[in-house]
């Protein structure tokens, strides 16, 4: 039914649409964004850009469409510094800031604009232990049959291969069903901000 091969620069359109049709706590979010590509500059398109050796798509061989990814960077602290000088600035003029705006007040597309010109950086204490992350994403068809399993092995082997220590990840506090993945592969609660859970495995 599906086949699990590296990722490529003509999988881009593909990553982008299933980050939005995932994106509301892994429900479809493209009724909440007025711009349908901005969720994907932020949770895809980098990870295609910057670390394609850890990118890597679920195809469905019938349809030969992609229907699920995962994407992971060895290093966040470096890509973060690569975001900052080379990912964020055409983007910031592409988006304003929605500064002045209360933030209860602010639409989902501006949330999302205010996380592209202040990007959160990962604490230095969990970069210690976990200095790699990841996102995961499957349209439903391609959900529940071992596929997330088979992305994430896919991932963890090739971070363990480059020497990672470990690989850290942030999941939305109302997306038990990730949640509860994540815990069933052996992840950890690191801790908790408003809105999101981070997990942590050590890969040593
Ligand atoms: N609680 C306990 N165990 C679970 C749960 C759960 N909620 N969900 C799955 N499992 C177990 C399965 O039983 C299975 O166990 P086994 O391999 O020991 O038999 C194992 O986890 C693997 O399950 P898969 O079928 O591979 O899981 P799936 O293919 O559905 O992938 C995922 C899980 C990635 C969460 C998928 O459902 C998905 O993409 N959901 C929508 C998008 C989403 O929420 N993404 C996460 C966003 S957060 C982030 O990217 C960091």
């Amino acid at each position: 039914m599906f086949t699990l091969r590296p990722a490529r620069e003509t999988d881009r359109a593909a990553l982008y649409r299933i980050c939005l049709e995932t994106g509301a706590s892994g429900q479809d979010a493209t009724h909440l964004y007025a711009d349908p590509l901005i969720l994907g500059h932020v949770y895809a398109g980098p990870y295609l850009t910057y670390a394609l050796d850890f990118a890597f798509v679920l195809e469905d061989k019938g349809s030969g469409e992609v229907t699920g990814y995962v994407l992971g960077v060895p290093d966040t602290a470096a890509f973060e510094a690569t975001l900052d000088r080379e990912w964020w600035p055409p983007l910031r003029e592409l988006y304003p800031d929605p500064v002045g705006i209360p933030r209860t007040d602010r639409t989902p597309d501006q949330r999302i604009a205010h996380l592209i010109h202040h990007p959160p950086r990962v604490p230095q204490d969990v970069l210690s232990g976990y200095p790699a992350h990841l996102h995961i994403d499957l349209l439903p068809a391609a959900q529940g049959g071992g596929q997330g399993r088979a992305l994430m092995t896919t991932l963890l082997d090739a971070l363990r291969e480059a020497g990672v220590a470990g690989v850290h990840l942030g999941v939305g506090e109302n997306n038990t069903r990730a949640q509860g993945f994540y815990r069933h592969l052996g992840f950890q609660e690191l801790g908790r901000a408003p809105g999101s859970v981070t997990f942590g495995l050590p890969l040593t």
